[in-house]
């Protein structure tokens, strides 16, 4: 991937970052390989705008995808808003994987398969990252699987071997995304068959400000989207909104 100027411009431009981190996450910008264009899908809903404002903040070139075009455009225009800056764009679903380099899927479970279906020609040979968490509406504070073991496997599955599924995101509720001066004391947790792509996916998390791990093949997915509804059980408990896990044991760098 090239180097971006335009991404260390943006950054320089952004109002939205906090001084210290602003200058920490435009060294990064300009002295590593960034990917420059990411597609949220479903980046019109609570996770995926939140990732999709962090991203953007961070200086990379971000697109919501939504069903319904002039919903990605209001949702980008809402973001470019905080921002203070024009960056963030609005595409159909299918046309923002088609133009992107990593794809994000944030959709609710039950629009999962058909939103698979739907863009699985243009994602042929990208990163593509599932933040989808297979809840069972009937009660989400309980797991329950797919049969295939989890909906990232379902989504390599439907892909096929020449997409580079990661599946990540699905512990950092949206409460913590949403505002750009909030610190995030939470991990992410990163599974995938391709140490590549979870290297890009690692470098996002970081972008966005959360320490990130490399947490084995697609099938470790299953215990990182279950996880899920045990931070919902906690939340409930504890009338908390954002419950998350964090790493021990492990010199954070
Ligand atoms: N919210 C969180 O804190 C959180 C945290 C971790 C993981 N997750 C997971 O991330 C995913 C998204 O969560 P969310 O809270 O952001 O969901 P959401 O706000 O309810 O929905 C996200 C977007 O998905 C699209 N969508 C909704 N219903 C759909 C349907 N029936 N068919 C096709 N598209 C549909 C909508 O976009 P358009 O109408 O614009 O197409 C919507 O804006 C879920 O799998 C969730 O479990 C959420």
């Amino acid at each position: 991937m090239e180097k971006s100027s335009l991404a260390a411009e943006s950054l320089r431009d952004s109002p939205a970052y906090p001084a210290t981190q602003h200058e920490i996450t435009q060294e990064a910008a300009l002295t590593q390989d960034i990917v420059t264009k990411i597609a949220v899908l479903g980046g019109t809903g609570k996770e995926g705008s939140g990732l999709a404002l962090r991203w953007a903040a961070a200086g990379y070139d971000v697109t919501l995808g939504s069903r319904e075009l002039e919903k990605a455009q209001r949702a980008a225009a809402e973001l470019n808003v905080t921002l203070g800056q024009g960056s963030v764009r609005g595409l159909t679903n299918r046309a923002a994987a088609a133009q992107a380099d990593i794809v994000v899927m944030a959709v609710p479970y039950t629009a999962h398969t058909a939103t698979l279906e739907s863009i699985r020609d243009v994602v042929q040979g990208k990163v593509f990252v599932d933040v989808t968490v297979p809840l069972d509406m009937q009660n989400v504070r309980r797991v329950k699987m797919p049969a295939a073991g989890s909906a990232s496997i379902e989504a390599q599955q439907l892909l096929g071997e020449g997409v580079k599924v990661v599946a990540a995101f699905q512990n950092i509720s949206a409460e913590h995304l949403k505002s750009l001066n909030h610190e995030i004391e939470c991990d992410v947790l990163v599974c995938g068959n391709d140490k590549d792509a979870k290297r890009q996916v690692i470098e996002l998390a970081e972008a966005a400000r959360v320490q990130a791990w490399d947490a084995g093949p697609i099938e470790n997915a299953v215990v990182v989207e279950g996880m899920t509804s045990v931070l919902i059980n906690l939340n409930i408990k504890h009338k908390v909104k954002a419950a998350g896990i964090r790493i021990t044991g492990i010199p954070r760098p």
